[in-house]
């Protein structure tokens, strides 16, 4: 393993440690580096309805019945801060979440990424991986 990739699974570990405490203290999380891997989960797995910008145009929207959210307006539509807990709930799906949108459109990717193989630990990791790609593209 490169020393690069060893040190960015150490800064994942501690931010999913420091989570809880930056949520409970309301701070709006920075925008941190993305890597290219994260622009890819993004790519292969939203890109089709949200767009490649994440404006909710991509090239599936038009068949769908509702319009895929703007994701670069999460942040702004929240008073500025981006809801970190509620959409790594939407992206995951499963759970509490279901339901919260009615029958949505968007699949359920906690369910998706468990069935490629990956257990709990891998799925938690491949989501937050995504909604820290979004938390990159808030617009102001
Ligand atoms: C098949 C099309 C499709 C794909 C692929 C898709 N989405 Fe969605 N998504 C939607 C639609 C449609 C909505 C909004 C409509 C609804 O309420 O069901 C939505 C809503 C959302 C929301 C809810 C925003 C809010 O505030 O309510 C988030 C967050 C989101 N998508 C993130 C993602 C991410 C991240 C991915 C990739 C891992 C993804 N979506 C892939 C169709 C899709």
């Amino acid at each position: 393993m490169s020393k690069i990739k060893a040190n960015r699974k150490r800064v994942r570990f501690a931010l999913s440690a420091a989570l809880p405490l930056v949520l409970a203290s309301g701070a709006t999380l920075a925008a941190g580096e993305v890597s290219e891997m994260q622009r890819e989960d993004f790519f292969a797995y939203c890109a089709s309805c949200h767009g490649p910008s994440g404006h909710g145009d991509g090239p599936v929207a038009i068949e769908l019945k509702k319009r895929p959210t703007d994701l670069t307006q999460l942040a702004k539509n929240n008073n500025g801060n981006f809801p970190y807990v509620r959409v790594r709930a939407i992206i995951d799906g499963r759970g509490q979440a279901l339901g919260i949108h009615g029958p949505a459109e968007m699949p359920v990717w906690g369910e998706r990424f468990r069935q490629e193989g990956r257990n709990d630990t891998q799925v938690r990791g491949k989501i937050l991986n995504i909604v820290d790609y979004l938390v990159s593209i808030q617009e102001k």
